[in-house]
Parts: structure tokens; C-alpha cells; sequence
């Protein structure tokens, strides 16, 4: 489904990325780790293709093709979709209208009362885009627009920060219809919440401008939890042919 080979990515002069290399396959679901300001927003903001992350070096391959020098539109419209970290109040534009305009683009029949009710949002539909909406409030938003927009890759940063428990269940269990099957996830994470609902079988941690180690979701969070990023990340599935000959 996604295939990043040697990404670079610079904001603001700035060197954010520096040889990012990552595979999502089809019907996968993976999670990433990693430090505050390790560059996580920013990886998932280029595979958007919001034009301030400047590619520097590398390839953004998605089925098959290079995005590269696509605009977030068109990339949208292959089948790329992202839960915002921090996403924008639009004043003037009702959510039902944003969702209306992403069910249309994807071509999808889209139940959105159905949907609203299921993530607790029926009574935002008629609401200004995240105006004065809770921080778990335009979570839920984001998703259910994700929804909408149907994408085959779903980039999620951080669906489950400020959500509350019960919202944290419902949030993963939509995740889980949206993905799964053909559609791929790749989930952003800091407390690993999420993975006691989602079904993902995958995880990385990005820490020096790279991912620094991918394997088991689970086992990398009780590694990070143990030995913080640092030991996990000198762990030996950084180099698991070497333990390999070693034993
Ligand atoms: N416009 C910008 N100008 C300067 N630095 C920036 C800009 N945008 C992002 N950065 C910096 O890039 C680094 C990576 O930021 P990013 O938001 O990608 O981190 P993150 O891993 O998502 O962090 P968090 O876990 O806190 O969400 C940070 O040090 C951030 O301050
Ligand atoms: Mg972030």
C-alpha cells in the first residue's frame, strides 16, 4: 500500500527527517512511536503532501506510484486520508457539509447519521467545522470525516489523546470498520491506548530522524515503557540478523 524509501523532509529550513525508510502493507494496521518532536506529525503531514514539508530526498511510493509531487487533493483522491493532531476550526463551513463533500469525492454511499450516532456526534452536524469543540469532541469529528472519505490508507495522528475511556473503545472499534481487509492504518501513538482496541500487528518507533526499530506493537511498548526510547530503540530487532548468528 505505502512504501517510503530514504525520505527527507525539511520545515522551515529545517531538518525534520533524515532517511525515513517504512512499509505499510495491505490490510495492515501499524503503530508509531516516539519522542515529542521526533518528527512523527511531520512524516504523516508529507505523506499528505502539505506543501510546507518540503521533500527533500527520498520517495513516497502509494500502490505502486510515486506521490512525490502530487498535491494533497490528488493524493486524497487516490485514497489517502489523515486524522489531524491539532486539526483547524473552520468558521462558516458546517460539519455535515465537510462530511457531505468527502463522501461525495469518494464515491461511496455514506450513512452519516449512522456514523454520527455511533461516534456521539449527531448533535455537531450542524455545528462550525471543530468551532469550540472538546479536544475529544474533534477527534470523534476527525474520524467521522475520515469516515466520509472512505480511504484506503488511514493516517491517524494521535486518534485517542484526550479522549476518554469509553470514546477511546468506540474510536478503535470505528478504526477497525475503516480498516483492515484492503485498507491499510498507520496510528500515531504516545500512551499506546489505542492498542487495546485496534487490531494492528505492526509497530515502529521514529527517534533520530529514521525508524529505529519495527516488530510487535505490544512488545515495543512494554520495551519503551521499560527502557524508555533509548533502550528500545538498541534493542536487538534493530539487528536481528546479528542476534540470529549470535545464537
Ligand atoms: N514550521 C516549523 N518550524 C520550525 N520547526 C518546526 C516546524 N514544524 C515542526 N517543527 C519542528 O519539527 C520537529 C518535529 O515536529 P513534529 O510535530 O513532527 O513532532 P512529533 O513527533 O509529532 O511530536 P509530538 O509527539 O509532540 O506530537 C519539532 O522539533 C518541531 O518543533
Ligand atoms: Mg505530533
Amino acid at each position: 500500500m505505502l512504501s517510503i524509501e530514504n525520505l527527507h523532509i525539511e520545515v522551515s529550513g529545517k531538518k525534520i527527517l533524515d532517511g525515513v525508510n517504512l512499509k505499510i502493507e495491505k490490510g495492515v494496521t501499524s503503530i508509531m512511536f516516539g519522542q515529542n518532536g521526533s518528527g512523527k506529525t511531520s512524516l504523516v503531514m508529507a505523506i499528505m503532501g502539505f506543501p510546507e514539508y518540503k521533500i527533500t530526498k527520498g520517495k513516497i511510493i502509494f500502490k505502486g506510484k510515486v506521490i512525490n509531487d502530487l498535491s494533497i487533493d490528488e493524493r486524497a483522491r487516490l485514497g489517502i486520508g489523515i486524522l489531524l493532531q491539532r486539526p483547524p476550526t473552520v468558521r462558516g463551513v458546517k460539519m455535515r457539509q465537510m462530511i457531505a463533500l468527502a463522501s461525495k469525492a469518494s464515491n461511496k454511499k455514506f450513512d452519516v447519521e449512522k456514523m454520527a450516532s455511533k461516534l456521539n456526534m449527531k448533535e455537531f452536524l450542524d455545528r462550525d467545522l471543530n468551532l469550540g469543540f472538546s479536544g475529544g469532541e474533534m477527534k470523534r469529528s476527525e474520524l467521522l470525516q475520515l469516515a466520509a472519505q472512505s480511504p484506503d490508507l488511514l493516517l491517524l495522528d494521535e486518534p485517542e489523546s484526550g479522549v476518554d475511556l469509553e470514546n477511546i473503545a468506540l474510536i478503535g472499534d470505528v478504526i477497525n470498520k475503516l480498516s483492515g481487509k484492503d485498507k491499510s492504518a498507520l496510528i500515531i501513538t504516545h500512551t499506546g491506548h489505542i492498542l487495546d482496541y485496534v487490531n494492528a500487528s505492526r509497530g515502529c518507533v521514529l527517534e533520530n530522524k529514521k525508524v529505529q526499530c519495527v516488530g510487535d506493537p505490544h512488545d515495543i511498548l512494554n520495551r519503551i515503557r521499560k527502557y524508555g526510547y533509548k533502550g528500545c530503540i538498541s534493542c536487538h530487532r534493530k539487528e536481528p540478523e546479528k542476534i540470529k548468528a549470535k545464537n
